[in-house]
């Protein structure tokens, strides 16, 4: 059995630079490694919808945006799976099953739906979909017999959902499932990449994010404009590189090569911060500086954008044909899933033998 990868994001909004460097940047260096025999991209519209069920035109236009930024930031089409979660309705009967394997308390226990129902003020209104998600991306996950799922770290407590899952199902029916890993990032800036506005997380509704769309101009303002040390009025004040945004980003970012190219003054980041630290460094520079890296990562993504945006339909026929694939191979592990949870009974010339024999015989 070979590796397989599989992840995803919810069409709720363009994606970001945050996304970006915490696990897109990744997904395509794994996709060009060789390494995995398949992988399978998807897009989580079905997820979306869990709290956006009376906002579907939402969900609507942001399938076409995430697919554009999955093709824009290299993903290939030849090599990676793109596909629409609602497509393959196999998940949603595999979801159901796995229902039968979660308490609700486990579930009242994930942090991330914790917080999530929260931030929604969902306290009241918490709708059962939204509630039981880390189910359905239990399905999302072993309908491919995943191997691999590089996410995030807000996406640790589902992969561990997950895993449980696999446990319960295989203990129950047998050797059916494959148990997930996660895979983060190792860059620590890349785990939770801020806002501009130097809050913890990039989020639209925030509005501070960089998104991976935004045309050259746009990326320059939203740079020039970010949150840094509060404290670092005058140039020769001495600055914190801790918790600011910049250098945040620039760890996300930036390699030594970069500033022989565009600040030749240091020899790589440690240098800069340490000048930083120091006092006599003043922010102008650096944004200048994570600007011009930034732009240079962000240039080849925003042209090969602008192809596929000539041709849309194209685009369409990349997702449904990646669809189709998924299909087939979610059909084929829940047709091993109903075997063994012994619901598939007309594909079981044995179990109508024995069940005629034993009627005859009364
Ligand atoms: N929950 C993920 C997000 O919010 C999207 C997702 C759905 C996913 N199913 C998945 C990620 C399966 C990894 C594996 O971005």
């Amino acid at each position: 059995m070979g590796k397989i990868i599989l992840t995803g994001d919810r069409p709720t909004g363009k994606l970001h630079v945050g996304h970006y460097v915490g696990s897109l940047r990744r997904r395509v260096e794994l996709q060009n490694s060789g390494e995995y025999d398949r992988i399978f991209i998807m897009i989580a519209d079905a997820q979306a919808l869990t709290d956006n069920a009376d906002n579907p035109e939402k969900i609507r236009q942001n399938v076409i945006e995430v697919a554009l930024d999955y093709l824009s930031v290299g993903l290939d089409p030849a090599k990676s799976n793109l596909f629409v979660q609602s497509y393959v309705s196999e998940l949603t009967e595999m979801t159901f099953y796995y229902m039968n394997l979660v308490t609700v308390a486990r579930l009242q226990r994930n942090p991330t739906v914790k917080n999530e129902i929260l931030m929604r003020g969902f306290q009241n209104t918490l709708p059962v979909g939204f509630f039981t998600y880390p189910v359905s991306q239990t399905a999302d996950i072993t309908a491919f017999k995943a191997t691999t799922v590089p996410v995030g770290e807000d996406q640790l407590p589902m992969i561990e959902q997950a895993r449980e899952i696999v446990r319960k199902f295989n203990q129950i029916y047998g050797d059916v499932l494959v148990e997930p890993d996660a895979m983060l990032s190792d860059n620590k800036a890349c785990l939770r990449l801020p806002g501009i506005d130097g809050k913890a997380k990039m989020s639209k509704s925030l509005g501070n994010c960089i998104y991976l769309s935004d045309p050259a101009d746009e990326v320059q303002k939203k740079i020039m404009s970010m949150f840094t040390d509060p404290n670092h009025l005058k140039v020769s004040d001495p600055g914190q590189v801790e918790g600011n945004p910049v250098f945040t980003y620039l760890d996300a970012f930036c390699k030594d090569e970069h500033f022989e190219r565009y600040f030749p003054d240091y020899a790589n980041l440690d240098e800069m911060k340490a000048h930083y630290t120091r006092g006599g460094l003043g922010d102008v520079k650096i944004k200048r500086f994570l600007n011009s890296v930034m732009q240079e990562e962000l240039e080849p993504i925003r042209k090969r954008r602008k192809e596929y945006e000539k041709d849309i339909p194209e685009v369409y026929n990349i997702l449904k044909k990646g669809s189709d694939i998924a299909r087939e191979a979610a059909a084929e592990t829940l047709a091993e899933m109903k075997a063994a949870m012994k619901i598939n009974y007309f594909d079981d010339a044995e179990l109508i033998a024995e069940q005629a024999r034993k009627f005859r015989e009364e």
